[in-house]
């Protein structure tokens, strides 16, 4: 179903690239880490007072703008992309519409930090869609960013030419100081990977991949799939319960390339990707593991299946970057296998947020001579 979708996108695409078109594709929307403020007469202290007092936004429900170094009790907020940030109430939520290109498929990145103790919950949603559901419910905690911000992206198709970001929060907190904070809010077209004679595997590099934030050092949460209705990762799904990070090689130490997936929620979160196999064909599945010089210590496992074959690769890491490769060479049962890998265990930095090992390079062959080499 979504394949066939994909598939038509491409063609679409090409229609579309011909156009003169002031759609972002890749970067902050407009006032999207909002350092444009209300005037002082659209402010009630913190609290914006009037629907369209926040350039480029509308707002509803209660949502204050935030200057970084303001205190709440006390703790004191900082702001990750310049010195402003909002923070949405109880049911408050923040929209802009955005031009897309109709048809290709988009990832949005934001980040947001909770306030108070208690789990809080944004909902992102970009309406209107022809799709039933296109929105997802983004639990913000703080396990895995170290100065309590983290960014997150979603995945979507630009079912029409103009479309509404709406980011919403769904909480009835009985403190109306607690609410999440709201900061970088950005776009991508992401172009849909295709396997070669290379490499079964889509994307198996993740060169492709949600929007990154250049001050952003903590990398990009890819919530699981039940959370999100189109992987902003082409080509793969994430299984299980929690997420994946996306890091880049401006901020950590990368295998290969520029982008790597860190598994930072041991076996209770793993990347998958489905390929067409021949059944009792060999296939070689080879890929690089490792840490990301991020403070990351301790024995690491990857776990990589295929199908039913696995192989479990330890990996003592240091924190501070390095890598060696896997590999798992398997028979296809089936005409479809899925390839899938995940972090045997949690790993903690010193700080307490999680963090795990790294895994790039993906690629999947068929072999010829299975016996000769084993
Ligand atoms: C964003 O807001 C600024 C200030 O109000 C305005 O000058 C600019 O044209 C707006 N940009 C878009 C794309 O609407
Ligand atoms: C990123 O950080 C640099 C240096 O701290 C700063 O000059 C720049 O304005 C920041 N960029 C954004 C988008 O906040
Ligand atoms: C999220 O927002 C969408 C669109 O505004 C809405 O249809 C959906 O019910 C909301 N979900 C939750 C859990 O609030
Ligand atoms: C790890 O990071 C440090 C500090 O940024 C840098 O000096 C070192 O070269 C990095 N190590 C690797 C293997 O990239």
């Amino acid at each position: 179903m979504k394949m066939e979708k994909l598939n038509l996108l491409l063609v679409l695409s090409l229609f579309a690239a011909c156009h003169v078109s002031f759609s972002i594709t890749d970067g902050l929307l407009p006032n999207g880490d909002f350092e444009l403020g209300p005037k002082s007469s659209q402010l009630k202290g913190s609290l914006v007072t009037g629907h369209n007092a926040i350039p480029n936004w509308t707002i509803s429900g209660l949502v204050e703008y935030i200057k970084s170094g303001q205190k709440q009790g006390d703790m004191v907020l900082v702001v990750p992309e310049g010195s402003y940030a909002v923070r949405l109430g109880n049911e408050a939520s923040i929209k802009q519409k955005v031009e897309l290109v109709k048809g290709r498929f988009y990832s949005l990145t934001f980040s947001a930090a909770r306030t108070c103790a208690q789990e809080e919950k944004l909902n992102v949603s970009v309406v209107p869609t022809s799709e039933k559901s296109d929105w997802g419910v983004f639990p913000i905690q703080t396990m895995y960013g170290s100065n309590g911000w983290d960014s997150y992206a979603c995945g979507f198709v630009a079912d029409y030419p103009e479309m509404e970001i709406v980011i919403h929060n769904p909480g009835m907190e009985e403190d109306p100081a607690c609410g999440p904070l709201i900061d970088s809010v950005a776009l991508r077209v992401l172009n849909t990977p295709r396997r070669t004679r290379a490499n079964l595997l889509k994307n198996g590099d993740f060169e492709e991949g949600p929007y990154i934030f250049p001050n952003a050092s903590w990398g990009v949460l890819i919530p699981p799939h039940i959370e999100d209705a189109h992987s902003p990762l082409p080509g793969w799904m994430v299984e299980s319960l929690k997420a994946v990070k996306y890091i880049d090689s401006d901020h950590f130490t990368i295998p290969n390339g520029k982008r790597a997936i860190e598994l930072v929620a041991g076996k209770e979160s793993s990347i998958a990707q489905e390929v067409i196999t021949t059944i009792g064909k060999f296939y070689e599945l080879t890929f690089d593991l490792g840490d990301a010089n991020n403070s990351c210590e301790g024995s690491m496992i990857v776990e990589a299946f295929a199908g039913r074959d696995t192989i479990q690769v330890p990996y003592k890491s240091k924190g501070k970057g390095g890598f060696i490769n896997g590999k798992l060479r398997f028979k296809a049962m089936r005409r479809r296998t899925r390839i899938r890998f995940l972090s045997t265990f949690y790993t903690m930095k010193n700080d307490g947020s999680l963090c795990g090992p790294v895994i790039d390079n993906i690629k999947l062959l068929s072999v010829r001579y299975p016996t000769r080499a084993l």
